[in-house]
């Protein structure tokens, strides 16, 4: 087979990529080496920035999104029962909408699908050859039989784990890693959200982040211990462990349900440096990864795929070359910066084992500082909606 662009990974980076180029009439493959209802099965965020809703708006894939996504001016973080509002618009002209990462990728499964754009599922054994050539090809298995896939470039969407960043030679690589001592357990419930906006709770027993998917459909997390185990936690434990790191007034509105999905998820940063190689470009959790206290993870990878998309088009429109050379550095710029924001709201939201009472006093001073200032709450206001790209 030959395409213009091979795409590895149907999550929605590559799926993103694939119709933003489908629709200025560059030709893509997608391979994916699961199924689309397993990718579909994976419960991840939810709150996308306006450059990634633009995005879906571009890519005619925004109208489930704009019925059923929820927009919030913005978000509050608390303290114990101290209370900061965080509001959007006194900062910036913008707001974030609160719609399942889950349903950005049915929403771009479908798009795909009814223009018929090619995804093989259930591959195996991807490799990406000659990537530091003029003429790339990708091996894989599907069925039993080989495959090959002669392309022009090739588009690492493959996620933390995939075989695209390790394309890169390990002395051309150079990789940023930074792993927290705890993770989040998360339970979503088929329970009315606690507050009309998300709470992110600093306690002393630890954070705790209340979202939501719809009016009926909410998503809780609580800091827990990397050793922890699903099975240690039941609902009622859970349900406990929230109420005392939330401001009472909302532990007392709390609506508790069955769980209906329980999960633990570690939390790290990690860039991995250049994100283009040849003809072989990183996007997303390929080349990067933040822990999920920003909000971050698919809104990165947004970006990526904006900037990419963007040189690739000009690049076929009229071989403009700048953007495709410009990639790596104009990605990393904005993705380093989204990196700093999610460590800085870690690490001022989190209880780190064996904390010093000098490092604690700081989070307090910050959280003072924040409560007090409107510039540091525009600072935050700035990068949680999303900065330009
Ligand atoms: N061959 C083919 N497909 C692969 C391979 C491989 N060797 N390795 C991984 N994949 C597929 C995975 O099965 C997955 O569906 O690539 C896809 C990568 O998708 P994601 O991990 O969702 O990564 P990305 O599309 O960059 O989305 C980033 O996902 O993890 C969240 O927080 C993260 O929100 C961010 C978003
Ligand atoms: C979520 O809704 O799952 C969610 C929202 C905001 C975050 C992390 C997760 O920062």
């Amino acid at each position: 087979m030959r395409t213009q662009v091979a795409i590895i990974g149907g999550g929605p980076s590559g799926l993103l990529l694939s119709q933003l180029l489908h629709l200025q009439g560059i030709d893509t493959v997608v391979l994916e080496r699961k199924t689309k209802d397993y990718v579909l099965g994976r419960i991840r965020a939810g709150v996308l920035e306006i450059g990634l809703v633009n995005q879906m708006r571009a890519a005619g894939v925004a109208e489930r999104m704009d019925k059923e996504g929820i927009i919030h001016h913005g978000t509050v973080i608390s303290y114990g029962d101290d209370q900061i509002g965080i509001n959007f618009s006194d900062h910036v002209d913008a707001t974030v909408m609160v719609y399942g990462q889950t349903e950005v990728t049915r929403d771009l499964y479908a798009a795909r699908e009814a223009m018929n754009g090619k995804i093989v599922f259930d591959v195996e054994g991807v490799q990406i050859n000659d990537a530091d050539t003029d003429a790339p090809y990708v091996t894989y298995t599907v069925d039993g039989s080989e495959q090959r896939l002669d392309c022009d470039y090739v588009a690492g969407c493959d996620g933390f784990h995939g075989v695209s960043r390790q394309t890169i030679p390990a002395e051309t690589r150079r990789e940023y890693e930074k792993v927290y001592p705890f993770g989040w357990l998360g339970i979503l419930s088929e329970t009315p959200p606690v507050h009309d906006e998300l709470i992110y709770a600093s306690s002393d027993i630890g954070f705790a982040l209340c979202s939501m998917r719809n009016a009926n459909l909410s998503r809780y997390y609580v800091q827990c211990d990397l050793s922890d185990k699903v099975e240690n936690w039941s609902d009622a434990a859970f349900w406990d462990a929230l109420k005392r790191r939330i401001p009472e007034e909302h532990a007392d509105n709390l609506i508790t349900g069955p769980s209906i999905e329980k999960s633990i998820a570690p939390l790290r940063s990690f860039v991995s440096e250049p994100m283009k190689w040849g003809r072989l470009f990183l996007c997303g959790d390929a080349a990067h990864i933040v822990p999920p206290t920003g909000a971050k993870g698919l809104n990165t990878a947004a970006s990526d795929v904006h900037y990419l998309s963007q040189a690739l088009i000009k690049f076929y429109d009229n071989g403009d070359q700048a953007g495709i050379d410009g990639y790596s550095a104009k990605a990393l710029a904005r993705v380093w910066k989204a990196e700093r924001f999610s460590w800085w709201m870690t690490s001022l939201l989190h209880r780190f084992p064996g904390q010093s009472d000098f490092d604690f006093k700081m989070q307090q001073a910050e959280v003072a500082f924040l409560k007090d200032n409107a510039n540091a709450q525009a600072v935050l206001a700035q990068n949680y909606v999303g900065l330009p790209y």
